[in-house]
């Protein structure tokens, strides 16, 4: 064949094979194939040396012409290649701007922080600073200071877990009272919400573990009168300004006298109906004049000082502001139930 029509049929194969590849990698074969130094113009090359003479310059430039002929068709198709490829990455990172938002997920408060809060609020409104005690606890503070006898159920193993026969999960948040006057800087008006223990089993209105907040006030002339008003406002706050309150006799052996208080139900206006049991009054805490034991146990001198106490119970708030009628809903987590807080 002649050297012209050689070149003819490999700039056609070559032409066809560029057109087939399916990428950069084949187009690459297909250059090794033709151009390359091992490829097949540089073999149709060094058959130049039969060509005559006189026809060497036209058969020349048409090696070269095919050379630039099939460069051309590959970088033509690299180019194509490219294209594609940016258009392809282009159209995968494409944003729909007009696409709704996905809702952004927040978190609930539980109906114990949240009556917690309102309880420090309506306090701290009033000049009360809020303080902590420790959990774990003596029975010194637990039951002794606070005027609790050796023989006083309350101590029984039944109803407190302890540690040792000194230490043990403290039963309730008054404790803290023992500590903050044992301080001894005076005036006190403090709060001090906590958790506390008792082997109770569990059912729709107790646990084994639950909140309490309490409350101290100690100053010069504190009477049961400024317990009245205090708790009285507080009732107010939280339960409406239509809010009536009673105080019953009681007795707690760290008040003297003690009473428990109970608010008019905030749901039928004292009427009577199925969430006040038909008595129109519902009870949320218990509250006294500080014994002069507890005083003097705690170095305060109760000729010179008084005060009066509180004791709330956290989820029984809790649990009347929202109208839930399960403690245990306040312990499981079922986010169900968090939710609609
Ligand atoms: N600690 C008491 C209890 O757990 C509640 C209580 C009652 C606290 C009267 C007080 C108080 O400070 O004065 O039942």
């Amino acid at each position: 064949m002649e050297m012209k029509d050689l070149l003819m049929e490999l700039s056609l194969r070559a032409k066809a094979k560029i057109e087939e590849a399916e990428g950069p990698d084949k187009l690459n074969e297909a250059r090794i194939a033709f151009l390359g130094k091992k490829g097949e113009l540089t073999s149709i090359l060094k058959g130049m040396k039969n060509v005559k003479p006189e026809d060497r310059p036209e058969v020349g430039q048409l090696v070269n012409d095919t050379r630039e002929k099939i460069e051309k068709w590959l970088d033509e198709s690299r180019t194509a290649f490219e294209a594609k490829i940016r258009e392809e990455k282009l159209k995968s990172e494409v944003i729909d701007v007009t696409l709704p938002a996905r809702k952004a997920r927040f978190g609930h408060r539980h109906p114990n922080s949240i009556a917690l809060d309102e309880v420090e609020r309506i306090f701290i409104g009033m000049g009360y600073e809020v303080v902590e005690g420790p959990e774990v606890e003596y029975a010194d503070y637990n039951f002794t200071k606070l005027n609790i006898p050796e023989d006083h159920p309350a101590r029984d193993e039944q109803d407190t877990f302890f540690i040792t026969d000194e230490i043990l999960l403290r039963s309730q948040t008054s404790p803290v009272q023992a500590r903050k006057m044992e301080e001894g800087v005076l005036p006190i008006r403090m709060i001090a919400p906590g958790r506390v223990f008792r082997s109770d089993e569990v059912d729709a209105t107790h646990s084994p573990s639950f909140h309490q907040i309490e409350g101290l006030v100690i100053d010069r002339n504190i009477t049961f009168a400024d317990l009245k008003g205090t708790l009285e406002e507080f009732a107010k706050e939280l339960f409406g300004p239509e809010t009536k309150t009673k105080f019953r006799p009681h007795h707690f052996p760290f008040t003297e006298p003690s009473a428990e208080v109970d608010v008019s139900c905030f749901k039928c206006g004292g009427k009577g109906c199925r969430f006040c049991k038909g008595s129109g009054w519902i009870e949320i805490l218990g509250c006294g004049t500080v014994h002069p034991n507890v005083l003097r146990m705690c170095g305060i001198d109760p000729e010179e000082y008084t005060g009066f106490a509180f004791g709330v119970g956290l989820e029984r708030i809790a649990l009347l502001k929202y109208e839930i009628d399960d403690m245990r809903l306040l312990y499981e987590n079922d986010i169900r139930f968090l939710k609609q807080f």
